[in-house]
């Protein structure tokens, strides 16, 4: 459902993304790890529009997208939740969803935002409340829902467990899942915690220096020390 086909693109006139090629297919859930600085979230920045790519094409459920401006890409179906979340403080968690879910013109979104409410008891209690005034974990749980609100096939998250007590960390690997499979939602994971991103995903594209260098499973790379050191520097 989301094929990258030798996209290149960077900053200003620096190149970060070399010729990169990967698919994923409908209701799969993907990791995408790598050391810092290797392009990850350039990646993940290029898929949404918020970079062009300087060549190569990207197609979203068939649909080429390459030229779409990020407003258009979100309303083809791509949802981002960035690194550090970028949650609005200033507003309760309810604004924030509503927010989302205008912006996303699509029809329908007030009854997922009710839905949302039911489905994740902490935004419903905490529904007066600025979003700046929860945890790390709940902002987590309010960036997803404010994500769901658009009705999306493909979710990309950026680095999700960054900040987040690691008891709670757990629970966000199940929504995560469970967004996966129960919504039947394309996923793809960035993330510096190996063991978060093999509790959620059974494959994962490793980057090196701009360029896509392993695809493989993640148990393998959880089981195999040395390998770990050789990918992701750790
Ligand atoms: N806004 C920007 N302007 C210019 N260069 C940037 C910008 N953002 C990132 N870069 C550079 O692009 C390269 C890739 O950065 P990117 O943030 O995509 O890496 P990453 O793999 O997500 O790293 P991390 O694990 O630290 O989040 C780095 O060399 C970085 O310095
Ligand atoms: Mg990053």
């Amino acid at each position: 459902m989301l094929q990258i086909r030798n996209v290149s693109a960077g900053y200003g006139r620096t190149p970060v993304l070399h010729n990169i090629t990967a698919d994923v297919s409908n209701g799969q859930l993907v990791a995408l790890l790598g050391r810092n600085g290797v392009g990850k979230t350039t990646l993940l920045r290029t898929i949404t529009g918020e970079i062009s790519a300087t060549s190569g094409e990207i197609h979203i459920s068939g649909k080429p997208v390459t030229k779409l401006k990020a407003h258009e890409r979100a309303r083809a179906g791509i949802a981002y939740v960035p690194q550090g979340r970028q949650i609005f403080s200033d507003l309760t968690v309810l604004e924030n969803l509503r927010v989302a879910g205008y912006a996303s013109k699509k029809s329908g979104w007030q009854e997922i935002v009710d839905e949302l409410l039911e489905q994740f008891p902490i935004l419903n209690e905490k529904k007066d409340q600025n979003g700046g005034s929860l945890s790390g974990g709940q902002q987590q749980i309010l960036a997803l829902g404010r994500a769901l609100v658009t009705k999306p096939d493909l979710l990309l998250l950026d680095e999700p467990s960054e900040g987040i007590q690691p008891s709670i960390v757990q629970q966000i690997a199940k929504e995560i899942k469970d967004i996966n499979k129960r919504r039947g939602i394309t996923v793809v994971i960035v993330e510096q915690n190996l063991e978060f991103a093999a509790s959620v995903a059974d494959v994962a594209y490793v980057m090196d220096k701009g360029q896509i260098v392993q695809k493989l499973q993640t148990d393998h790379l959880l089981a195999d020390v040395s390998l770990q050191h050789e990918l992701l520097g750790i």
